[in-house]
């Protein structure tokens, strides 16, 4: 045991105020003299990238945070989690900048995709689970962003109006539930909270955080967040990142020496860093893990578990392959998944199974044909291929040709020695005719074909800051005449200024020749008429889903829904594969037979695909949040800063407690997501501490139910939502066989904040129930009024 006390002891000011800040973009300085290493941090929260981007190496990418939390299973996050602190021990990582528990308030936010849910509950169930199994792992974590980082625009400078009982119930409740179960870092959003910054917000992050609810563990800016030296200090903050622009080092010192900010602050900051140290093994002795969890086999089920079936006309679904002969495989995405979503998020996954190849693999004896029918990108895909990349004196493989990383640069070069970056493929084509070629990224670049020049200049245009052009580079065509089976061999050379190698994201992307708009549809519509059964897969694309930036709107981009309809109106067996992190309008949802909603599905993506189209397995999935029939429904939906405030005016009536008041009907209410077996509900039990709920499995195959228990005032309070999620529980069950599971309705089910949580007496129904929408069973349970007398209540 390290006493930590007495580490701080032998410390000087100057090494103390070190240990709180970034010495580089990932890490925190070592201090040799105490036996403390540097502690690394890395995103987050799919797949932990360690300090480099680079693909040179690999990290297992999970499904969308959204899709974990649509199993609905907390202990399958845990298994997530576990995972990923394996992941992390090999990276050399000692913190994953992760969960997202921002919640889901409006469709449009652009990081939908990272979020949960738009249930405080479900969210916080899922991120627990999360945490825990990382931390079993000897690994931190960081629940982020505290708090209100619920979107994109503006997100530095914004400042988000939310009252005490919205904050209370809602936004801060899953970061409570993270405190409340041992979590050991939360990180600070970019954000203000009701006109504080977040990183120096004293009442959230002090008062709140570390004095109410009892956190032990340290604070962490996001990146760049902490702006003000004092303000900061004083505000709550622990650990300042990066060092990039950083406001402590000799600013604090000299901070500390005037008097604005007491040493005793410091020791504090000092403890937790020194603690969390200590927790993952950079100071004493790292845990000893013996568990290893296979990543692709994770990956899979998360992904099967997490899809969620929409719609199931006369049961599509399941197929079965015995039967099929011809199957139509439609869609840009089909060809090229987007299997993880845009920003910090992103890693760099050893392999990725599209829905093609997933298709292709298990359907062996099957003519399994393609069509891109629509392409919504407005950038080209990268060329599939194995492409070398040489940076300095460093090179490595990549497949496709694409390379991004911020930060550190492969093999740990310095940014001051590089000045170049190439990437060298072969082409063999297909076919014969117009092949175009795309390059993107930012920077200056020659593109040869054939030792020809084919394309030189520079993509970088002004007044856009370095994020933004990671997260949304330009693009440069030009098109060459290929002949089918000849290599074509490619370099792409993109010339570096010396220093500025940190940020790169470059893609060499290639397009075969192609019919136009309309024909490529016609071919896909002909394709689908001829074939037993059409997949189309359709979903958002890098440039309106991504970190950094919101959603305009949730329309399917370019021709997809037209696509849709058109390959719907050819073949009533038409399945559509919803690829989108967050919820997308599907006009036509009643025109298809089937509806697989896959989110960002991972690298096992198309393989789990497969298995739960040919019924290997069930999809497991249930909304974790509403998807609307149009956007004028959704309670809450525009975010647009006014005076550089957004304000939260709908309190607590988010999600579907919005959805309920306003009467309006989503297109899936929140908690829905279909199997392939049946249930019945036969009876429900409550008493004040837990409901019990039996059902039984009526159907002929192995299936899993989730269970949902909601509670409503039995008298309505236009207060109060008219009802709520007090829990959940996730069970399998054989044909035939009936199961009973309990589900703990702990106090602040019944409670609302009221300048502290306050127990609400009275009668409520409780509801056994298939989603918000499909309730099953009910029973009354009355809150006495004794219960009612000042409670602290936990979460
Ligand atoms: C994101 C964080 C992330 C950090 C480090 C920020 O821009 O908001 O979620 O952990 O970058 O990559």
């Amino acid at each position: 045991m390290v006493d930590i006390q007495d580490v701080i002891g032998r410390l000087s000011l100057e090494e103390k105020v070190s240990l709180l800040a970034g010495q580089d973009f990932w890490s925190l300085p070592a201090i040799e003299r105490i036996g403390l290493r540097s502690l690394v941090m890395s995103d987050g929260p799919i797949g932990v990238r360690g300090t480099g981007w680079a693909p040179d190496d690999p990290s297992v990418a999970l499904p969308s945070p959204t899709a974990l939390a649509a199993a609905w299973d907390p202990a399958l996050a845990e298994t997530a989690g576990r995972l990923l602190g394996q992941e992390a021990r090999r990276k050399g990582v000692h913190v994953v900048l992760g969960p997202t528990v921002n919640l889901q308030r409006t469709p449009l936010g652009g990081r939908h995709f990272e979020c949960y849910s738009e249930d405080p509950l479900l969210s916080g169930e899922i991120a627990v689970g999360f945490v825990r199994g990382v931390q079993a792992q000897g690994v931190g974590t960081t629940v982020k962003h505290l708090v209100g980082n619920d979107f994109e625009t503006d997100r530095m400078e914004v400042d988000v109006r939310i009252d005490e009982r919205t904050l209370r119930e809602i936004y801060l409740a899953p970061f409570e539930r993270v405190v409340a179960a041992g979590g050991w870092g939360v990180m600070s959003a970019y954000n203000g909270v009701n006109g504080s910054p977040m990183a120096s917000n004293r009442r959230i992050q002090q008062e709140i955080l570390k004095d109410e609810w009892g956190f032990d563990g340290v604070v962490v800016s996001d990146w760049r967040a902490a702006r003000s030296t004092v303000g900061a200090a004083l505000g709550g903050l622990d650990i300042a990142m990066p060092q990039l622009e950083n406001p402590w080092g000799a600013a604090l010192v000299a901070a500390v020496r005037s008097g604005e900010v007491p040493e005793e602050l410091i020791d504090d900051k000092v403890r937790r860093v020194l603690r969390l140290d200590a927790r993952v093994g950079a100071l004493g002795t790292p845990a000893e893990i013996s568990d290893v969890y296979d990543g692709d086999r994770i990956a899979h089920e998360v992904a099967a578990r997490s899809f969620v079936l929409a719609r199931n006309e006369n049961f599509t679904l399941p197929l079965e392959p015995a039967a099929l002969t011809r199957v139509a495989v439609i869609g840009a995405l089909a060809m090229d998944a987007r299997v993880l979503g845009g920003g910090s998020a992103q890693v760099s996954p050893p392999h990725t199974i599209s829905p093609l190849e997933g298709l292709a693999r298990a359907l062996s004896g099957v003519d399994v044909e393609y069509a891109v029918g629509a392409d919504p990108r407005p950038f080209l895909p990268a060329l599939h291929g194995p492409t070398r990349v040489t940076i300095g004196s460093h090179s490595f493989s990549v497949d496709p040709a694409a390379v991004r990383w911020i930060g550190s640069l492969p093999g740990g070069l310095d940014p001051a020695r590089v000045d170049g970056l190439r990437l060298e493929t072969t082409c063999t084509p297909d076919e014969t005719g117009p092949h175009t070629f795309a390059v993107s990224g930012f920077g200056t670049f020659q593109l040869k074909i054939n030792n020809m020049l084919a394309y030189e200049g520079s993509l970088h245009p002004p007044n856009t800051g370095r994020a933004e052009l990671l997260l949304l580079p330009r693009e440069q065509r030009v098109t060459v005449e290929l002949t089918a089976g000849v290599p074509a061999e490619i370099v792409l050379d993109q010339f570096i200024a010396p220093g500025a190698a940190h940020s790169v994201a470059t893609t060499l992307g290639h397009r075969p020749p192609r019919p136009d708009e309309d024909g490529m549809i016609e071919e896909a519509v002909r394709l689908a008429a001829e074939s037993e059964v059409a997949v189309v897969v359709v979903g958002t694309t890098e440039q309106v889903e991504s970190e950094g930036f919101d959603r305009t709107s949730l329309a399917l981009p370019g021709r997809q829904d037209e696509l849709v309809s058109r390959v719907a109106a050819a073949n009533p067996r038409t399945i559509v594969v919803v690829n989108a992190g967050s919820p997308v309008l599907m006009p036509w949802s009643s025109e298809v037979a089937a509806i697989l909603l896959t989110w960002f599905p991972g690298q096992e993506g198309g393989a789990a695909l497969a298995d739960v189209l040919l019924g290997v397995t069930e999809p497991g999935g249930r909304l974790p949040t509403t998807w609307p029939r149009a956007e004028a429904d959704c309670p809450v939906l525009a975010i647009e800063p006014r005076d550089g405030v957004v304000s939260y005016d709908e309190g607590v009536f988010v999600g579907y407690r919005g959805w309920l008041r306003s009467g309006k009907a989503p297109l899936y209410a929140f908690g829905h997501g279909l199997g392939y077996t049946t249930w019945t509900y036969d009876e429900l039990a409550v008493d004040a501490t837990e409901a019990m709920v039996t059902v039984s499995n009526t159907g002929a195959r192995t299936g899993r139910e989730v269970i949902q228990v909601y509670v409503s005032p039995t008298t309505p309070d236009p207060s109060r939502p008219s009802r709520w999620l007090a829990g959940f529980a996730n069970l399998e069950a054989h044909p035939g066989e009936t199961v009973t599971v309990r589900v703990p309705l702990p106090e602040r089910t019944f409670q609302l904040w009221n300048n502290g949580w306050q127990t609400i007496p009275g009668d409520y129904t409780i509801h056994a129930a298939h989603a918000v929408d499909d309730l099953r069973l009910s029973a009354t349970l009355t809150i006495p009024e004794e219960s009612a007398a000042g409670l602290p209540g936990r979460p």
